[in-house]
């Protein structure tokens, strides 16, 4: 953490550091190539939050994949979700008939997912799986299954390896609590 000294001291800890995600991506992508045997799967990313695991995560796939990339927006500002989902980027081709799995940084509400799930099954995807980084149980309101997650966590609001607070800490290479101060509530 040498190199990013300014970021890392609004964190008040670490939660996984750069080599247990590392290893967890690993895993899951062995996971997802044994389930997906035979099978040419699109794999969605959604955008910001979910670029970095999903870069990652895809070269840990040994199947003939396609990615996908799709953007919506709940946030704002915030740490809390304004429970209101907009598309901000839709899919450039159809995935009628498609395996899709939906790759995302963390699942909290399950709003973003829900939506985005229906989206999908609107559209006539063959079948849909849900692979999260990150699931945050705690604050579930949709009823959602997450097919593949690398980590359960407690109810706190973490940053890094693509997770943001308003933007910033994306580049954070290992995933870490947020202080409270940072964002008032101190
Ligand atoms: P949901 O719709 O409430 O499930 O929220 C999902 C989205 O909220 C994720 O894609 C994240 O972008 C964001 N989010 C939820 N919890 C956190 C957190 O702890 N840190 C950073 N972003 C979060
Ligand atoms: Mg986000």
């Amino acid at each position: 953490m040498e190199n990013q000294r300014n970021l890392y001291k609004d964190l008040e800890s670490i939660l996984y550091t750069r080599q247990q995600l590392a290893q967890a991506v690993r895993e899951l992508g062995e996971r997802i190539t044994r389930d997906y045997q035979g099978k040419r799967p699109v794999l969605l990313c959604i955008l910001k939050g979910a670029s970095v695991f999903f870069s990652d995560l895809i070269r840990e796939i040994d199947l003939p994949l396609e990615v996908e990339f799709i953007a919506v927006s709940s946030y704002g500002a915030s740490t809390k979700s304004s429970g209101e989902v907009r598309l901000v980027k839709d899919l450039d081709r159809s995935i009628l008939g498609r395996d899709v799995i939906i790759v995302e940084d963390i699942v909290d509400s399950g709003m973003t997912l829900n939506y985005i799930k229906n989206l999908l099954i609107s559209r006539g995807a063959a079948s849909l799986r849900i692979a999260a980084l990150l699931d945050k149980p705690a604050r579930r309101v949709a009823p959602l299954s997450v097919d593949y997650s690398c980590f359960l966590i407690p109810d706190a609001f973490v940053v890094g390896y693509g997770l943001d607070y308003n933007e910033v800490y994306r580049n954070l290479p290992d995933i870490g609590v947020l202080s409270p101060s940072v964002y008032g509530e101190s």
